[in-house]
């Protein structure tokens, strides 16, 4: 995309925007994977290798891409994927992200590890919204938030389980993201970087203060800067977890539960043995083990796995309506879009992430047409070419 492009389009558009707008430490956390990013690349590889079978003179002049999710109705199929820090890349984002899934008709999911808090986002309107949590140590901070979402008219958990360890992800560790630099050369890289950004350094560096992480303000009394929670973080992330916790974690919420990061038959069975509603067929977007399958690669074991037994997302390489389509045309309920609408977000805000969305729409409702089914409820492998 050159720079003469007046309206931004698609994914890439929205992706090379941000590049530009946000300083490079930032969007390389953003953008990047774990390791050598082999599974960040198969994610969408994967995707674009499935083809439609294009299908001809069926009725489609009345095409909805509407489905319901735990007997809500959505107007696609998608909710927003929890991402961490996503107030960095707009001011206060997390705010900005909420309206436009509300406007749209989707859930927008808070991460634990966002910048606005449960309570902050949960003045934007009175429509409910997804949670996304991770076990952490403290497990009293774990129930306190547990009781703050349903508080604060969460209905629906996303629990992520594949952060027993964290991945590296070499591009942090070149920016001092993972540590790495002395507070001089931090300063240094940190100022330059501003520097070179001033809409960013405005808009999100000063007037999108604070940047505490709003959830775990509680919890970490003395943090003031991203650095000194994600610190918190890595400390609190427990490996021990089994499913065990997961049957514990059931107990204290009532709500809808999915598990996030389940990428194979065997655990999504003991998910829902777990008694999870829902699981989200997921690699963490490519950030944790890299050289592990895409997600859309495992969909098809994973629903003939539990398929009739719980929702089955998916996320990880969702870039446009097509791919949302070809995720549901392998079993999946829905999918989670992450990265993209954190692209839209930095790139042009809440009417970026509005654009964003309704071009998935369309571009769903598009190809839905093109392979001869009007309802999201027809849609099944027939509807690919598989040769
Ligand atoms: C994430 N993801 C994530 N997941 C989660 O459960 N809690 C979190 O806080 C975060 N934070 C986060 C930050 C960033 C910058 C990224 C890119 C991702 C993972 C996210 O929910 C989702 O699984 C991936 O983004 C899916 O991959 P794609 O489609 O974005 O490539």
């Amino acid at each position: 995309m050159g720079s003469l492009n007046l309206v931004l389009a698609s994914t890439e558009d929205y992706r090379r925007k941000a590049e530009k707008k946000l300083p490079r430490f930032l969007f390389d956390y953003l953008d990047g994977g774990s390791y050598q990013e082999r599974t960040l690349a198969a994610n969408c590889a994967d995707f674009e290798a499935l083809q439609f079978k294009q299908r001809v003179l069926y009725d489609v002049s009345k095409v909805s891409s509407a489905t319901t999710l735990f007997g809500d109705d959505l107007a696609m199929p998608a909710a927003m994927a929890p991402i961490g820090m996503a107030g960095m890349m707009a001011q206060r984002g997390e705010l900005q992200a909420k309206r436009a899934a509300d406007a749209l008709g989707i859930p927008f999911t808070l991460s634990t590890v966002s910048i606005c808090s449960l309570e902050e986002v949960a003045k934007v309107s009175d429509k409910p919204f997804w949670f996304q949590l991770y076990m952490l140590k403290d497990r009293g901070a774990v129930v306190d938030m547990l009781q703050r979402a349903r508080a604060v008219n969460v209905d629906t958990l996303i629990f992520t389980v594949d952060l027993a360890v964290l991945g590296a992800r070499y591009r942090d560790v070149r920016n001092g993201m993972s540590g790495g630099l002395n507070r001089w050369a931090q300063f240094r890289s940190t100022t330059l970087s501003f520097m070179g950004h001033p809409s960013w350094a405005w808009h999100v560096g000063i007037k999108g203060k604070p940047h505490t992480f709003g959830n775990l303000k509680a919890y970490v009394p003395d943090a003031s800067t991203p650095t000194d929670f994600q610190a918190w973080i890595a400390e609190q992330v427990d490996p021990s977890v089994t499913w065990k916790d997961i049957e514990w974690l059931r107990h204290q919420w009532d709500g809808n539960l999915i598990i996030k990061g389940v990428l194979s038959p065997e655990d999504a069975v003991a998910a829902v043995n777990a008694g999870a509603d829902g699981i989200s067929v997921s690699n963490h977007g490519g950030r944790q083990l890299d050289s592990v399958s895409s997600a859309i690669a495992m969909l098809p074991r994973v629903v003939d796995a539990v398929g009739d037994r719980c929702e089955v997302l998916l996320d990880s390489g969702v870039r446009s309506g097509a791919d949302v389509l070809k995720a549901r045309a392998l079993g999946a309920k829905a999918v989670l879009i992450g990265r993209p609408w954190v692209y839209a977000a930095a790139a042009g805000g809440e009417a970026g992430i509005t654009s964003l969305l309704n071009t998935f729409k369309s571009e769903l409702q598009v190809a839905m047409a093109l392979t001869g089914v009007t309802h999201t409820d027809q849609v099944d492998a027939r509807i690919l070419d598989r040769r």
